[in-house]
This record gives C-alpha cells, sequence and structure tokens, in this order.
C-alpha cells in the first residue's frame, strides 16, 4: 500500500507530507502506487465515493419518467442519458478501488447510511418539465463542479472526469432543449416548466455544498487539489450563468432579492434554507427514504448476478490452474 506501514520519525513523516504537498503544488498528479497520506486517501474516498453514490442515486428520479416520456425520441434520449449516469458511478467506483477499497464496501457504506450522496436526488420528479429541469439546472451546476475536477491531483478521478463532463455536457443541453419545447409551449407547458424551477431553484444551489463557514473539508481539499473553489464561489458562478438562461426562457427564478449587482459585477441572490440541506443531509428529505429502499432492493435482488459472476470467476481460475499444472 502507498500509505506508510512502517512508522517513520516525526520527522521522516513531516518530510514526506512536504514533499507530497510540493508535487501537488508543481501540478504533478499523485497515482494509485505513490505514497500520499492517510487523509488525503480518504477524503478522497469520501468525495469520489459520495460522487459515484450521487450518479447511482440520480438515476432514480428520470429513471421514474422513461415510461412517460411524450415521445419515442425523448425516450431514447432520457434512457440514453440514465445509462450515462450508471456509467459514471461505474468508472468512479473504479477509481476509488484504486485507493483500496472495494465497491462493494462502498455500497454497504452508503446501504446503511454511512456514506451521502448529493441532496438533490432527494426530491420528486412530479412532471415531465422537471426532466428538463433536472438537465438544465441539475447537469449545469454538476459541469460547473465537476469540470474543474479533471485537474484534480489524483490521476484516476481526473481521468474519469474526462469523459464524465463531456456526457454531462450533453445532459444539459437535452434538458435545456426540453425546457425551451415546455417555456415556449402552451400556456398549461408554460407553467409546469415555471412551476419546475420553482421547486428545484434552491435544491440545485443546496447542491455546491454548505456556506463557506460550515464547510469542513473545503480549506485542505482545495490546498490538495481535490477541490479548486469553494462552494460559495461556484454557487455564485451557477447563478451568473442560469439567470441569463432563464431570461431567454421567459422563466422567472423564484427570488424576490435576485438582483444585478454593478459593482461587483455578478448578481445577489437569495441563499438557500439551509436548515432544509441539513435535514436533507441527515437523511430527512423527501424522498430519501425511498430512495435508499430502491438501492437496497436492487443490492438484494442483484445478489444472484453477484454469485453467479463469482463463481463463473472461481470456475475459469480453477480451470487455468488445471492448465498450467498439465
Ligand atoms: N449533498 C449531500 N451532502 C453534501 C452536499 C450535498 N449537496 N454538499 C456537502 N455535503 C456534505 C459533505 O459531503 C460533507 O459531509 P461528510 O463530511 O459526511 O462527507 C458535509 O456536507 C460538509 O460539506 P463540505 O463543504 O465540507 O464538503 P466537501 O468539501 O466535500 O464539498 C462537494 C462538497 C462540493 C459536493 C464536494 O464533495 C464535491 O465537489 N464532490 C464531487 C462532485 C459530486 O459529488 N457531485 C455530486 C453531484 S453528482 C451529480 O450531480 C450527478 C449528475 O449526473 C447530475
Amino acid at each position: 500500500m502507498r500509505t506508510s506501514t512502517v512508522s517513520p520519525s516525526g520527522d521522516e513523516d513531516d518530510r514526506r507530507v512536504r514533499a507530497f504537498q510540493a508535487r501537488i503544488d508543481a501540478g504533478e498528479k499523485i497515482e494509485p502506487a505513490d505514497w500520499m497520506p492517510e487523509d488525503y486517501r480518504r477524503t478522497l474516498i469520501r468525495q469520489i465515493g459520495q460522487h459515484a453514490h450521487s450518479e447511482i442515486v440520480g438515476q432514480l428520479p428520470e429513471g421514474n419518467w422513461i415510461n412517460r416520456a411524450p415521445t419515442l425520441e425523448r425516450k431514447a434520449i432520457l434512457l440514453a442519458k440514465v445509462q450515462d449516469e450508471a456509467g459514471h458511478g461505474l468508472y468512479l467506483y473504479c477509481a476509488a478501488e484504486t485507493l483500496g477499497v472495494s465497491r462493494d464496501e462502498l455500497t454497504a457504506q452508503l446501504l446503511d447510511e454511512r456514506m451521502k450522496y448529493s441532496s438533490i436526488f432527494n426530491y420528486p420528479t412530479l412532471s415531465w418539465a422537471d426532466i428538463g429541469a433536472i438537465g438544465w439546472l441539475v447537469d449545469g451546476a454538476a459541469i460547473m463542479n465537476q469540470v474543474p475536477l479533471q485537474r484534480c491531483s489524483y490521476g484516476p478521478y481526473a481521468r474519469a472526469m474526462v469523459r464524465i463532463c463531456k456526457e454531462e455536457s450533453f445532459h444539459q443541453r437535452q434538458g435545456f432543449d426540453i425546457m425551451i419545447k415546455m417555456a415556449k409551449g402552451s400556456d398549461a407547458q408554460r407553467r409546469m416548466a415555471q412551476d419546475a424551477l420553482d421547486r428545484f431553484w434552491y435544491p440545485t444551489l443546496m447542491m455546491f455544498g454548505p456556506p463557506d463557514r460550515d464547510s469542513v473539508h473545503s480549506k485542505r481539499s482545495i490546498a490538495w487539489k481535490i477541490k479548486f473553489d469553494t462552494n460559495d464561489d461556484l454557487r455564485r458562478k451557477f447563478v451568473d450563468q442560469t439567470v441569463p438562461q432563464a431570461d431567454f426562457l421567459g422563466l422567472k427564478i423564484p427570488d424576490p432579492h435576485l438582483r444585478w449587482n454593478e459593482d461587483e459585477h455578478r448578481y445577489d441572490f437569495s441563499d438557500p434554507d439551509w436548515g432544509e440541506f441539513f435535514a436533507v443531509i441527515k437523511g430527512d428529505g423527501p424522498c430519501n427514504r425511498e430512495r435508499l429502499a430502491a438501492r437496497r432492493k436492487a443490492w438484494e435482488e442483484g445478489e444472484w448476478v453477484r454469485d453467479a459472476l463469482l463463481a463463473h470467476a472461481r470456475k475459469s481460475a480453477a480451470r487455468r490452474r488445471q492448465e498450467k499444472a498439465a
């Protein structure tokens, strides 16, 4: 393992940590076989694992609409998008595995609620316009957060993010396309689009994490280039990017305090309800129980597949051993 197996003296430890930080400061990538401080490894497992779980749980609110998509074309697009999210989860589990944690262990931690997934996926999708709002806002926020992660100091995570970001851009575009159709459609469609924006606006702002004053990990993660911006900075960038898009759609951001700040050249906006955010990440959001129940059911019902794959792998290994011995 890359982390210290012997216990070096305090001086030796400090020297290693300084050399490690110097590599990061110089823009070098840390690879799985390299030495790394235990906290760096743990922080990455936490972030990559939560990110992977978010991709997997994130299939549920949209999967809810695959059978009800309004046209065959929309259905095909939505299916492809949901399958992409599954793929993202798998790349990310693989990236986490290079840090010495198995996918089964990460899944166990999700299912017994020791690990989180993004708060946003605990909100229900009530109408087809919600699928547009998720693509436009949720994938838009995901891109804002994830594009910098392509430069993450940890090589396997950075490389996984390259493909993920390309696919997220397609997801955002398809969501905005649904919103255009709805917002420029009949009165009823416009009302649905506005209602989706009203319900998803603040939960989307929460995706960037708690306000900087409550962010426990930001400072160290930024120093390690596991994060590049603070939560509040990314939230602000997202608002600045999204308000003109809402204007283009002719929809109103549900924030009475939203205004352009000429001096600072950015929008002033209202904070989400942070009490609600902390309740959701503690398991008390509108759909937390439903989401976890769905993941537990999938895990239990997939047991025979895992058993069959293991049995096959064992049989193949035994055959290879016999062939070698012969
Ligand atoms: N939902 C759930 N938990 C959240 C959260 C959110 N939106 N924002 C923060 N938290 C949690 C943190 O995980 C941490 O809890 P922990 O100590 O138990 O792990 C706690 O709140 C304090 O927050 P911090 O700001 O200190 O945490 P981080 O520095 O890790 O920042 C983050 C949070 C910005 C989400 C960061 O982890 C990150 O950039 N992660 C990678 C990207 C990611 O996971 N995105 C999730 C969305 S994926 C997605 O959107 C799928 C796409 O298809 C749409």
